[in-house]
C-alpha cells in the first residue's frame, strides 16, 4: 500500500485526487498540497475514509525548500505533480533530494517564455538515477496516452513505424464564447506557439494554426483539425527512432479561433510584462483572470472528446494502417467526478502512471518518458478506470498535403 503527495488541486488534480481515492487497493494514504489550501481540505474533507487516509496542506511549489519539507513532514512513496509546468523542476529537485518518485503530466516550462523542450527535464536523469528513483514524464492524454497508444501499437502490431499522426478532437460544447478547457495561460501558450512536426529526422516549422485538416472522428463526426507542436512529438522521434514523419493536430472551433486571433492581435495572450496604472502585469496572466476558470466548465459542457493516433509501417514486410482512439463524454465524465472530460482524460493516466509506479510494475532510476515501459498495464489500466479504447484496423488517413 502507498502514499502519494498530490501537489495542485485545479482542475486536472479534481479528477487525479478521485481517482487515487478510488483506487484504494493502491492507495492507503494521499496528502493533497497547494496554493490555495481551501481547495485542498474540500477534498479531504469529501474523501477521507476508512479505506484511504486524505490529509490537506498549503504549499508553494515554487520553492525547493518548501517541497522538500513537505516530502521529509509525509515521506511518500511517489509525488504526482498536477500544478503547472512552471512547478516541475522544483519539484523534480526537491524528488532528488528527498529520493522520492515524481510523476508529471505536461513538459516543464519558465514563465517568462513561452515553448517547451524535454531537454529542460532529461538533463536530471543522472541525478534521478544517483538518487535511486525514477521521473516518469508526461503521464496524462496528451502527452501520456498517446506514446503508450504508439508504443501499443509498436509492440503488437507493427515490426516498424512511418508515421504517426495524433488527432486531439473535443466535441464538447460549454455555451461561452471562449473559454479555455484546461489553465487558460498554458493552453493560449501552447496555441499561439508555430506549428512543428518532425520528418526524416528533422523538425518543420510553419506559422501557428497555420494548417487545417478536416477529418471525420468516430462519434463527434468531422472536425477542423490544426497542425501544433506537442511535447509528445520529441519523446516519440527518440524512442521509435526509425520514424519518419509524426504530426500532433487539435481541433478549434471557429469561435475559439476568432477571439483568440483578436486577442492575439491586440497583445492580450502576451507573455510580456507591460506597466499598468503603475503596476507589472502580464497581459496573458490578465486575461487568464477574467477567462471563465476550466474548473467551472463542467456542468455546462456537452458532448465527447476523441483523442488517438493514427499509426502506418510495416508488419512482415507488408505495409499497414492501424487508429487507436478513446471518446470521452463530458457529461459522464462531469457525472463521476464534477469535471469536463478534458481534466477527466488527463486525471486518469496521471492517477495510472502513479499506480503503475507505486506497485514496482514501471519501475527504473532516472528520468523517463511514457514510451519507455510496457504499454500493456497502463492499456490495461485506461480500460478499468474510465478510459477505454477502440481500434481501427482501416482508418482514413491524414492526408500529406493537409491544407
Ligand atoms: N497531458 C495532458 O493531456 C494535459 C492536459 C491538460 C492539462 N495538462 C497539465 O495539467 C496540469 C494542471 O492543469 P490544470 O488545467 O489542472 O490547471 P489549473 O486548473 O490551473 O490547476 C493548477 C493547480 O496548481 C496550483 N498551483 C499553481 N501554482 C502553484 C504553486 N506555485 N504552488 C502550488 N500550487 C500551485 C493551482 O493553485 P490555485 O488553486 O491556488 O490556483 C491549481 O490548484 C498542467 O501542467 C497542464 O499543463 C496536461
Amino acid at each position: 500500500m502507498s502514499k502519494v503527495l498530490v501537489i495542485g488541486c485545479g482542475a486536472v488534480a479534481t479528477v487525479a485526487i478521485q481517482k487515487v481515492a478510488q483506487n484504494h487497493e493502491t492507495f492507503s494514504e494521499m496528502i493533497i498540497a497547494s496554493r490555495t489550501l481551501s481547495k485542498c481540505q474540500a477534498f479531504a474533507e469529501k474523501l477521507n475514509s476508512d479505506k484511504i487516509k486524505v490529509t490537506a496542506e498549503q504549499l508553494d511549489a515554487d520553492v525547493v525548500e518548501n517541497i522538500v519539507k513537505m516530502i521529509e513532514k509525509h515521506n511518500p512513496d511517489v509525488v504526482l505533480n498536477v500544478a503547472l509546468p512552471y512547478q516541475n523542476i522544483p519539484i523534480m529537485e526537491a524528488c532528488i533530494q528527498t529520493k522520492t518518485h515524481y510523476v508529471d503530466t505536461a513538459c516543464a516550462e519558465v514563465r517568462d517564455h513561452a515553448g517547451f523542450e524535454y531537454g529542460t527535464q532529461w538533463v536530471y536523469d543522472q541525478k534521478f538515477k544517483e538518487a535511486g528513483v525514477m521521473a516518469l514524464l508526461g503521464s496524462g492524454f496528451d502527452p501520456g496516452v498517446t506514446s503508450v497508444f504508439s508504443m501499443y501499437a509498436k509492440k503488437h502490431y507493427f515490426d516498424t513505424i512511418d508515421t504517426i499522426d495524433i488527432l486531439d478532437a473535443n466535441g464538447g460544447d460549454h455555451g461561452y464564447p471562449f473559454a479555455t478547457n484546461f489553465n487558460p495561460e498554458i493552453n493560449i501558450r501552447e496555441i499561439t506557439l508555430p506549428g512543428r512536426y518532425y520528418e526524416n529526422g528533422k523538425y518543420v516549422t510553419v506559422p501557428a494554426l497555420s494548417k487545417k485538416h478536416t477529418y471525420p472522428l468516430a462519434e463527434i463526426g468531422h472536425r477542423d483539425m490544426y497542425l501544433m507542436y506537442h511535447e509528445e512529438i520529441e519523446s516519440l522521434a527518440r524512442f521509435i527512432p526509425e520514424v519518419k514523419r509524426i504530426r500532433f493536430y487539435m481541433s478549434f472551433g471557429e469561435s475559439y479561433l476568432r477571439h483568440l486571433f483578436a486577442l492575439q492581435n491586440v497583445g492580450m495572450t502576451s507573455v510580456k510584462p507591460i506597466t499598468f496604472q503603475g503596476q507589472e502585469i502580464v497581459p496573458l496572466q490578465f486575461l487568464r483572470a477574467v477567462l471563465p476558470d476550466p474548473a467551472s466548465l463542467g456542468p455546462r459542457t456537452v458532448g465527447k472528446t476523441n483523442i488517438g493516433c493514427i499509426v502506418s509501417g510495416k508488419k512482415d514486410g507488408v505495409k499497414k494502417n492501424y487508429y487507436v482512439y478513446n471518446t470521452c463524454d463530458h457529461q459522464e465524465a462531469y457525472k463521476e467526478t464534477g469535471s469536463q472530460a478534458v481534466a477527466y482524460t488527463t486525471g486518469v493516466p496521471a492517477m495510472i502512471g502513479t499506480a503503475l509506479i507505486a506497485k514496482g510494475i514501471w519501475k527504473g532510476a532516472g528520468v523517463f518518458n511514457m514510451e519507455q515501459f510496457d504499454p500493456d498495464p497502463f492499456m490495461d489500466m485506461l480500460n478499468k478506470w474510465g478510459l477505454p479504447w477502440k481500434e481501427n484496423f482501416d482508418p482514413v488517413m491524414v492526408p500529406d498535403d493537409e491544407n
